[in-house]
């Protein structure tokens, strides 16, 4: 018997899109399935104000394939120096539906990140009177800190006091790889949670054991198996806490298949065939549209898409193992077993 699945068409609340050869290479992977996503800001510069939002957001517009219609989500990053006025204005244009968070030197293009948390105090102000989401990449940078133990330092260290000194300012846990990021995400208000869809399949052995795996190496990296359980749950569960930001995070494999790789897992080509056998071996498939379809729009306060996709299950998927760029190919997250599921736009 086929099963078939249609939900609303999903968003990613999460995604790196690039600029230039790059975008113009992986855009069509995210807009084949997609309806919107919130674009991350760490270009090379960053997108630090509103006229870059606006530029950048142009040059991803007139990225999208002939036929395709997705409207991508802008977010600026920042910086010590971020004008909160020009915040609140990019907002009230609607140009802009978050801010970037990241901890200076935390990941790839972090260098113009936050370093003390007391400078950027008015922005943060001004965006919880305003109602403007900060989206976070949640790890420490100490070089005393275990790679591994960042996240959940991060949450007791930084993002709880943070949190406390800003009463309602919302806020997005980008990416949790935790028990901890699941459990403080559920314990509190005002917070969402992105999870990707590498993080529900790999653990810290898919990376490590018989041979480095450049192509599972991101940030924050996978963690135990008893994290990815945790995760699973949480996105499995229906709590409207949790949505997908699948941090699809191209990079040539030039750049990844080196001795200091960069961090990413391609996943735009193959997130929802992937993500409908996660939740069918869950027994959730029910609530997969929950995770991919309605929980990032109620948080971030946008109506639901109309349009619907179908997902059919049958004989094991293909898709191409690496995208072509000008600037070289980019290979798709490899799930490592069997995929089943199809979508049918
Ligand atoms: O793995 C990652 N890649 N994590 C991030 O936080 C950034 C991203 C990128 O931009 O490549
Ligand atoms: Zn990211």
């Amino acid at each position: 018997m086929t099963q078939t699945v249609t939900l609303r068409r999903p968003d990613d609340w999460h995604l790196h899109l690039r600029d230039g050869a790059m975008l113009r290479a992986v855009l069509p992977e995210t807009t084949r399935h997609f309806a919107r996503a919130i674009i991350m800001p760490n270009l090379v510069p960053p997108v630090v104000t509103g006229a870059d939002a606006a530029a950048y957001r142009d040059r991803i517009t007139a990225a999208v394939p002939e036929g395709a219609a997705f409207e991508p989500l802008m977010t600026l990053y920042l910086t010590e120096a971020t004008d909160a006025d020009d915040v609140a204005r990019a907002h009230a244009d609607g140009l802009i539906h978050a801010v970037k968070l990241y901890p200076a030197g935390a990941t790839t293009n972090s260098a113009s990140g936050v370093r003390d948390f007391d400078i950027v105090r008015p922005v943060l102000e001004r965006m919880a009177e305003i109602g403007l989401p900060l989206c976070v990449h949640g790890e420490v940078t100490d070089s005393d800190i275990d790679i591994f133990d960042r996240e959940a330092v991060f949450i007791d260290r930084v993002l709880d006091p943070l949190r406390r000194d800003t009463p309602g300012l919302k806020v997005v846990m980008e990416h949790i790889t935790t028990s901890n990021g699941v459990d403080y995400a559920k314990s509190a208000e005002n917070i969402g949670a992105t999870i990707t869809t590498h993080h529900l399949v790999i653990n810290r052995n898919h990376i490590l054991v018989g041979g480095i795996k450049p192509h599972y190496y991101c940030l924050p990296v996978a963690k135990r198996e008893e994290h990815r359980r945790a995760l699973r749950a949480a996105a499995t569960s229906g709590d409207a806490t949790f949505f997908l930001g699948t941090d699809s995070a191209p990079h040539t494999d030039a750049n990844k298949e080196t001795a200091c790789g960069c961090a990413g897992c391609f996943t735009a080509t193959n997130t929802m065939q992937i993500l409908a056998q996660v939740f069918d071996e869950d027994g959730a498939l029910d609530r997969l549209e929950a995770f991919t379809s309605l929980n990032g729009p109620a948080f971030y306060g946008l109506p639901l898409n109309e349009d619907r996709i179908t997902l059919t299950k049958g004989n094991a998927a293909t898709w191409p193992d690496k995208i072509d760029t000008e600037d070289g190919p980019v290979t798709v997250f490899d799930p490592g077993r069997p995929i089943h599921w199809h979508v049918s736009d």
